[in-house]
This record gives structure tokens, sequence and C-alpha cells, in this order.
């Protein structure tokens, strides 16, 4: 996309379950990992998407806190893809603008992997072009359950407000538009608090087959939606100014 492109109103949040890497291997005879890898090039392009349409957050699904039950090899290749892609990809994230967050629980990884994440996140920490927040080791219960902590470590009251305010990306919007490729129509333990009025993208694309046009289909679908929040939508003119009966 060359032309600067505004997201419909309103939309200020996409997040993303980036699957299907492993089906988009096998079709070609390729192993796993290889669409993984092709899957860095998908989430460089939907960057670019987001930047170009002014969409100033976006939150990824990079690896679950259940993804630690693939075979040994495909978690160490994955491990081996992020420490490589952190070291080739942050310089030109920082030059388009973007901060780099990651959310997840760290403790997990391997202690160079975790200096690159902070390494990251530290030489981005003042851009404000886009928002990219990156799920490692992330799981919606885990993320509610660490919130729920913190309140009670806390000692304050507990309510709705509260409790948001310890979850991972309580300083940011809910998504707007949740996306998932790959055919699959589930959540699979990603944002669960956060999506309560989220709408919902599935595509059969597969992950590495994603990219800045596949994104703008799904942000021109998500223009034709209305939300209500629960509410009712707009009345028209005589219901709204009380057109009576008898
Ligand atoms: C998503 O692609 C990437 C990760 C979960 C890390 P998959 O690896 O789940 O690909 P499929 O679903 O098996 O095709
Ligand atoms: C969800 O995809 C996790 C990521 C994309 C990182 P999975 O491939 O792990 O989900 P399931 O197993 O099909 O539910
Ligand atoms: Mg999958």
């Amino acid at each position: 996309m060359t032309k600067r492109e505004l997201a419909p109103a309103g939309l200020r949040h996409i997040a993303v379950v980036m699957d299907g890497n492993g089906r988009w291997a096998t079709r070609r005879l390729l192993p796993r990992t290889a669409g993984h890898k092709y899957g860095v090039d998908a989430l460089k392009s939907t960057v670019r998407g987001c930047i170009a349409q002014g969409v100033p957050y976006l939150t990824v699904f990079a690896f679950s806190s259940e993804n630690w039950n693939r075979p040994a090899d495909e978690v160490r290749a994955l491990m081996d893809l992020f420490v490589q892609a952190l070291r080739r990809e942050t310089r030109e994230l920082a030059a388009q603008g973007v901060r780099l967050r990651f959310v997840g629980d760290r403790e997990a990884f391997e202690p160079p992997m975790r200096e690159l994440m902070q390494q990251a996140q530290d030489l981005t920490a003042a851009n404000t072009t886009l928002v990219l927040n990156v799920a490692l080791n992330y799981g919606g219960r885990w993320d509610i359950v660490q919130a729920m902590r913190a309140l009670q470590a806390s000692g304050g009251p507990i309510t709705e407000q509260t409790l948001a305010q310890h979850l991972c990306l309580a300083d940011m919007p809910a998504p707007d538009l949740l996306i998932r490729t790959g055919g699959e129509r589930r959540i699979s333990n990603f944002l669960l608090w956060q999506i309560a009025y989220t709408e919902f993208y599935f595509t059969d694309a597969l992950w590495p087959d994603f990219d800045e046009k596949a994104l703008a289909l799904a942000i021109a679908d998500y223009a034709q939606r209305e939300r209500r929040f629960g509410s009712v939508p707009p009345q028209p003119e005589a219901q709204a100014t009380g057109l009576r009966v008898a």
C-alpha cells in the first residue's frame, strides 16, 4: 500500500492469532519450521499495513503457553527464530516508529532471549507510530491469574476496573478487531478478558500468505460492522424525539 489510508473511525487496536504456519509448510513439502520463518515476513507486512492505515496498536500471538507441548525440536526452532528475528528486525522496526512490547511470562525463556526482548523494548520505548505487542508464552488465563495476584498483593478492592488495571495491555484500548488466520474458529487461550466486545474476523488464509492486502480486506470487513456494546443502534429521528402513538 503506497497511499496512506485512514482506518475506519474507532479502529485503534488489532489483535492477530497468526495461525497456519505448519500447514503452509507441509503443503509445500517443507519442514513446519520453514512456515514459521516465512511467518516473520507476513508479520512485517502486517506492521506496514497498520502503519499505512493509521492503526496505532497491534497485538500478535506468537507463542502460547500451550505451545510448549509441541515436539522439542519445533519449540527449539521457534526459540531460535525469535532470537534471530529480534536481532535482525528490531532496528528496522525502530526506524519505522514502532514501539515493541512483549506480553506473557518471560521467566520460561533463556537469559539471552530475555535480554534481547528487554533491549528491543528499551530501544523502541519512545516510539509512537505503532505499538506492537508480541505475545510470547502468553495465555489469557495466565493473564487473569497474574492480574488477580497483583491485585490481591496491593490489597485494593476487587472490581472490574481494578482487575483490568493489572492485566497485560491495561494501558491501551481493548482490541477492536481480532483476526485469526489458518481457518480455525477459536481463541486458543489468547486474550480472554480484553476481547469482551471485540469484532472477530476469521480467514482461511494461512499466516505466511497474510499481508498488507489481506489486512486491508479484514479492515474493510470491520468497517461494515455495527458495534452496539449491549445498547441499541441509533434510533430514527421520529422515535428519538418520542413520537406519540395516541
Ligand atoms: C502458528 O502456526 C504459529 C505458532 C503457533 C507458533 P502453527 O504452527 O500452529 O501452524 P498450524 O496450525 O500447525 O498449521
Ligand atoms: C494459537 O495457535 C497460538 C498461536 C498462534 C501462537 P495454535 O495452533 O497453538 O492453536 P490450536 O492448538 O490450533 O488451538
Ligand atoms: Mg496452529
